[in-house]
């Protein structure tokens, strides 16, 4: 749902899509070993225990997949999953009566719970940390609070901006992951495997092709396999080999990095409009009739984490990369730049 909010251009359906395409267990989530290894862990004693697991906290860029994760705890913990997310708690209230419907064992997931409301957030400490739920009846001076147990539970949250979280939220998870971008061969299984899955003729040539320009984000790959698909299916025969999907991409506007128009539009605005920065993100933003949060969350991390941009304290500024990667000539004072600020 965010997604429709977050990118106008991406197809609302993907959602859809991608509910299929969902790794069920562990062993079929590809990558990300050291957290793996660790809900493994965790998962295994908790079940051994017969107790509900600890709470984990998934964080990092859209599209790695914390939602597939809490999935995943869920189905491994053979655990019913009530899914919410911050903005939709209003009121402490709201996750009041989430709570109180809970069963022992149940996971609870809360997506972008860097949203939720102070005092909502307020009501979710006790109920982590000794499964207590603390509600206030009546008004004014009358006002008395009662406490109700609360079956044992497995909260899951997930957070595109760790920074957000407060500190007392954040101490109350057993587990604070943070998801990195993918490698290319990890990248090109998931692509792989969701070819078998949509059953699309492709060689290895073809997925390395889409996994290397899919910015590290199997959700990302998963959607140029899918427009390759199609591109093959209509302009060639129907595989998927590596000429293809160069090809494909390129009809589809993505370049050899795996920037899209939008990124683009992004790293050709703080270059030619601003002339490399500092400009504030609100600013770069309107420039390029984006949301600031989407430049921000969806963005701006594959810029940074591929040295095409940085954040100083002035604001985003454009790496001699950047330049070098759109084709222009690293203005003399930007070489010098960097290490100003
Ligand atoms: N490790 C993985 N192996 C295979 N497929 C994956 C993996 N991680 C994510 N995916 C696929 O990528 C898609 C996006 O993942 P997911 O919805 O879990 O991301 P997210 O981190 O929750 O993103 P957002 O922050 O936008 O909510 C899913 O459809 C899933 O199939
Ligand atoms: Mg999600």
């Amino acid at each position: 749902m965010r997604e429709e909010l977050l990118s106008p251009n991406k197809e609302p359906i993907e959602s859809e899509i991608e509910v299929g395409l969902r790794p069920k267990g562990l062993a079929e989530f590809v990558g990300q070993t050291e957290l793996k290894g660790h809900l493994r862990v965790m998962l295994e004693a908790a079940r051994e225990r017969e107790q509900p697991a600890d709470h984990f906290l998934f964080a990092g860029p859209p599209g790695l997949g914390k939602t597939t994760l809490a999935h995943i705890v869920a189905m491994e913990m053979g655990a019913e999953l009530h899914v919410t997310s911050g903005p939709a708690l209003e009121r402490a209230g709201d996750l009041a009566s989430i709570l109180t419907k809970l069963e022992i064992g149940d996971v609870l997931f809360i997506d972008e719970i860097h949203r939720l409301a102070r005092a909502v957030e307020e009501v979710l400490y006790p109920a982590m940390e000794d499964f207590e739920l603390d509600i206030i009846l009546g008004k004014g001076p009358a006002a008395r609070s009662i406490r109700l147990d609360l079956p044992p539970f497995t909260l899951v949250g997930a957070t595109t901006r760790t920074g957000l979280i407060t500190g007392p939220l954040r101490d109350r998870f057993g587990l604070t992951a943070r998801l990195d971008y993918y490698e290319s061969e990890e990248l090109q299984s998931i692509v792989q495997r969701t070819a078998g899955i949509l059953e699309v003729d492709i060689d290895s040539d073809g997925a390395t092709e889409i996994a290397k320009r899919s910015r590290g984000t199997p959700r990302i790959a998963n959607r140029l396999l899918r427009q390759v698909r199609d591109f093959a299916q209509v302009e060639r025969e129907g595989k998927v080999n590596g000429d293809v999907a160069r090809d494909g991409l390129t009809f589809f506007g993505v370049d050899d990095i795996g920037l899209d128009k939008a990124s683009r539009a992004i790293l050709i605005s703080l270059c030619e409009k601003f002339s490399g920065g500092p400009v504030g993100i609100k600013t770069l933003a309107i420039s390029v009739s984006e949301p600031e949060d989407t430049v921000e969350d969806v963005y701006e991390p594959f810029l940074i984490q591929h040295g095409l941009l940085v954040r100083t304290p002035k604001g985003r500024v454009a790496t001699p990369a950047a330049y070098k990667h759109l084709g222009l000539s690293v203005p003399s004072d930007k070489k010098q730049s960097l290490f100003d600020n």
